[in-house]
C-alpha cells in the first residue's frame, strides 16, 4: 500500500510574513501522527519554515535545485544548501521551469541526481502541453521525460523519488484532467517503470498536478495509480489545502 502525499507548490507567491502565517494555519489543521503533507516554498522562506515546522508533520521542499554541486553558478542553489535548511523535497522539471527558464530533459535529469546526492528527494514533474495532447503525443512526451531521468540516474534511483504528472494545459487554468484521463497516464507511467523494475513501480508515489482543488481532489485521489497531488493555486489557502489533504 503506497502512502499518499499531498504537496503544495507555492511558486513565487507571498511575503515572509504571509509564508509563516500560511504554514502556521496549515499546521493548525494537522494532528500528531499525520504524514504525507509538504509544501514547496520559495528558497528565501526555507530557513523560517524549517524553524516553524520543526515539530510538525508538515515537510518542507524547494521548487528547484541546481544542476551543479557548487562553484561559479550565479543565482543557483545547491542541494547541499537545501539539505542544510531541512529541505526534504525539491521539485525538478516543473513545466514553468521547462518553458520559461530553458530546463531541458537533460538538465532536469542532472538536477534529479544532484538532489538525491544529498538526500533531498526529487519530485520529477512531467507532462504534455495541450498541443501535444491534441496531436496524440501524450505518452511519447511523458515517456521521453521519464526515460531521460532513468537513463542518467538509473532505475534504482527512482526508489527515493516522487513523480508528479502535471498536464501543462491543466496547470493554473482551472481545467483539470478528468479522473480517467489522469489515471490513464499514471498507469502508463507505472507500467513503464514496471518494465524495468516491478518493485519500484509498485512503491513509487505518482502525484497528479494541475488545478487540483477540494471539489475535484476526491475523485482524482480515488484512482488506483494516483497517490497524491501537487497543488499550486489551492495550496495558497490553508483551508483548501487541508480539505484536499483530508480527502485522501
Ligand atoms: P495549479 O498548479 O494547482 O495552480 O494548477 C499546479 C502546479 O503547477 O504544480
Amino acid at each position: 500500500m503506497r502512502q499518499s502525499l499531498i504537496m503544495g507548490n507555492w511558486k513565487m507567491n507571498g511575503s515572509r510574513e504571509s509564508a509563516k502565517s500560511l504554514a502556521t494555519a496549515i499546521m493548525a489543521g494537522l494532528k500528531e501522527g499525520d504524514t504525507g503533507i509538504a509544501a514547496c516554498v520559495p528558497y528565501v522562506y526555507l530557513a523560517d519554515l524549517q524553524e516553524l515546522t520543526a515539530n510538525s508533520p508538515l515537510a518542507v521542499g524547494a521548487q528547484n535545485v541546481a544542476d551543479q554541486e557548487s562553484g561559479a553558478y550565479t543565482g543557483e542553489i545547491s542541494s547541499t544548501m537545501l539539505k542544510e535548511l531541512g529541505c526534504e523535497y525539491a521539485l525538478v522539471g516543473h513545466s514553468e521551469r521547462r518553458s520559461y527558464y530553458g530546463d531541458t530533459d537533460e538538465s532536469v535529469a542532472t538536477r534529479f541526481c544532484e538532489a538525491q546526492k544529498n538526500g533531498v528527494t526529487p519530485v520529477l514533474c512531467i507532462g504534455e502541453t495541450l498541443e501535444e495532447r491534441e496531436a496524440n503525443k501524450t505518452f511519447d512526451v511523458v515517456n521521453t521525460q521519464l526515460d531521460a531521468v532513468i537513463e542518467k540516474a538509473g532505475i534504482e534511483a527512482l526508489k527515493n523519488s516522487v513523480i508528479a504528472y502535471e498536464p501543462v494545459w491543466a496547470i493554473g487554468t482551472g481545467v483539470t484532467a478528468s479522473d480517467e484521463q489522469a489515471q490513464e497516464v499514471h498507469k502508463a507511467i507505472r507500467e513503464r517503470i514496471a518494465a524495468k523494475d516491478q518493485t519500484i513501480a509498485e512503491s513509487i508515489q505518482i502525484l497528479y498536478g494541475g488545478s487540483m482543488k477540494p471539489a475535484n481532489a476526491k475523485g482524482l485521489l480515488a484512482m488506483a495509480d494516483i497517490d497524491g497531488g501537487l497543488i499550486g493555486g489551492a495550496s495558497l489557502d490553508a483551508e483548501s489545502f487541508l480539505a484536499i489533504y483530508q480527502s485522501v
